[in-house]
């Protein structure tokens, strides 16, 4: 049994802004149902959701900081989860990294080091803990400095990075590297420096011993200088000790037992999966039409999801006989031309800008499609909640969509492998033929429920990455 520390940013239900969060507490939990030591840690957010009892741990210094150390459990599971406490640095009561106007908070750098610090004295046991990692397991740039400071450590353990998206690489001046106290030997071009910057994910990406990424294709995909970000050198590099390993989904996601729809279904039922439809239409008041071709969109609001080729589809896709509802929030600029268009054509789209738990499992239950053009994608969730309700997927050739949809063809129809749509080009002209091919398809029901039955029917269960994580750890010498 491996004691794994899960060092991340967010995890859900406590803290969400995208799926690293899902992935953070559905991947302990099915660690520790594979018979694994795992606990989570995180910072205490002002804005953190918590039902559980928090019991206080300990308290230690960070530097000039004063942090305590939390305790709780996530929900329905015996993971334990620490909560690094340290109000100054997280107690605000909004988004984790960025203010309302949508820019990072000047200080993100002193806030995930000393996060990564906190990290470093629970993984090393110095807080009279009696545990101590075997693993240290770090999720995107904030918990960068992690490995890179573990490496100046004697006895220290082992550690895997995980790149969920490798256009945030947290750049700070190269001015922060005595502000942050760190050591001379880890700021070199071989290190923490980039272009005169100090790079919180390159501690990641140099420093652990293995490195993963959330799906096979984005572990090519990094390699390459158009999706790499300036660092496609150094993974090529470390592609020894680099290894794709695609995302699951929780159980949460499951029309069978979901408690955010009114109407649950099955394979068995699909019939009811319109009365989904319906309450989403009379939700978002739309008009109640339960033929009508309903697409789904849930996202960031941000140009790697491909938002810009929706709004350039736009006065022809709204010309179609189809209702689109979208949920969102993010870049301003898109939320602007979205309202646009949803007060220009209210009969035909929904708009709903927030953040809206509920109303995402409502649409994945109540759309006919889902939509993810994006211009590039690690892994995606959305792509794979919408299979396993019957939501066709209509997504771009990229990282995670690639490895998780297939596309309807003659032979896919045939072999009985087709689950979604999908298109190459990153243009709205091809969004929208793809869009017209799916809207076709519909009218031929006995294929359109053959393609939901082989979408639903897919296996996107936690257990098997699990195991190529676990597989993974103990790989390391
Ligand atoms: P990313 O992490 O890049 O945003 P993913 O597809 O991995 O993309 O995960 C996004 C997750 O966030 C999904 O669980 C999705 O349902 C959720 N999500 C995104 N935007 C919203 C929103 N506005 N309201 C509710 N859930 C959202
Ligand atoms: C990132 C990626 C997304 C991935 C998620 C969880 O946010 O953008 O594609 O699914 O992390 O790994």
């Amino acid at each position: 049994m491996k004691k794994i520390l899960f060092a991340t940013s967010e995890a859900y239900p406590f803290i969400k802004t995208g799926g690293l969060a899902d992935v953070s507490s559905s991947l302990p939990k099915a660690l520790a149902e594979l018979h694994q030591d795992v606990r989570l840690i995180l910072p205490n957010y002002g804005a953190l959701k918590h039902n559980n009892e928090i019991n206080f741990r300990s308290e230690f210094r960070v530097g000039m900081h004063t942090v305590r150390l939390l305790e709780t459990k996530l929900p329905d599971s015996e993971v334990i989860v620490w909560l690094v406490d340290c109000p100054e640095y997280f107690g605000m009561n909004g988004n984790p990294y960025v203010d309302e106007a949508g820019d990072s908070y000047p200080n993100n750098a002193e806030r995930f080091a000393l996060f990564c610090r906190a990290v470093i004295a629970v993984a090393m046991n110095r807080i009279q803990h009696d545990w101590k990692a075997d693993i240290v397991h770090c999720n995107d740039w904030q918990t960068g400095l992690i490995p890179a400071l573990l490496s100046l450590e004697y006895q220290c353990p082992q550690t895997v990075f995980t790149i969920h998206n490798i256009a945030y690489q947290g750049l700070f001046s190269g001015l922060m590297a005595s502000v942050l106290r760190l050591p001379m030997p880890l700021l070199s071009q071989n290190g923490l420096e980039f272009h005169g910057m100090i790079s919180f994910i390159k501690g990641g990406l140099v420093y652990a011993d293995k490195i993963t990424t959330v799906s096979p294709t984005y572990v090519q995909e990094i390699q390459t200088p158009e999706f790499g970000y300036g660092l496609e050198g150094l993974l090529i590099y470390r592609n020894n000790d680099l290894k794709g390993i695609i995302n699951g989904i929780d159980a949460d996601w499951n029309p069978e037992n979901d408690l955010f729809i009114p109407q649950k279904y099955s394979i068995n039922s699909l019939q009811n999966k319109v009365i989904n439809k319906i309450a989403l239409q009379t939700q978002l008041n739309l008009p109640l039409d339960e033929n009508v071709f309903v697409i789904g969109l849930i996202s960031r609001l941000v140009e790697q999801k491909g938002i810009d080729l929706v709004l350039d589809c736009f006065p022809a896709l709204l010309s179609l006989p189809i209702q689109i509802v979208i949920l969102g929030s993010g870049n301003k600029d898109f939320e602007k031309q979205l309202s646009q268009f949803s007060a220009i054509y209210p009969h035909k789209m929904a708009l709903s800008l927030g953040y809206d738990e509920s109303l995402a499992h409502l649409i994945e239950a109540g759309s006919d499609v889902f939509l993810m053009p994006s211009r590039f994608e690690p892994c995606g969730l959305n792509q794979m909640y919408s299979q396993r309700y019957g939501t066709l997927p209509i997504v771009r050739n990229t990282g995670g969509l690639a490895d998780t949809v297939v596309d309807t063809l003659p032979n896919t129809i045939k072999d009985k492998t087709a689950t979604g749509f999908i298109f190459n080009e990153e243009s709205p002209g091809a969004l929208l033929e793809t869009i017209k091919r799916a809207v076709l398809l519909h009218s031929f029901p006995d294929i359109w429920i053959g393609l939901q039955t082989n979408a639903m029917t897919c296996d996107f269960s936690w257990e098997n990455s699990a195991r190529q994580y676990l597989e993974l750890y103990e790989s390391i010498e």
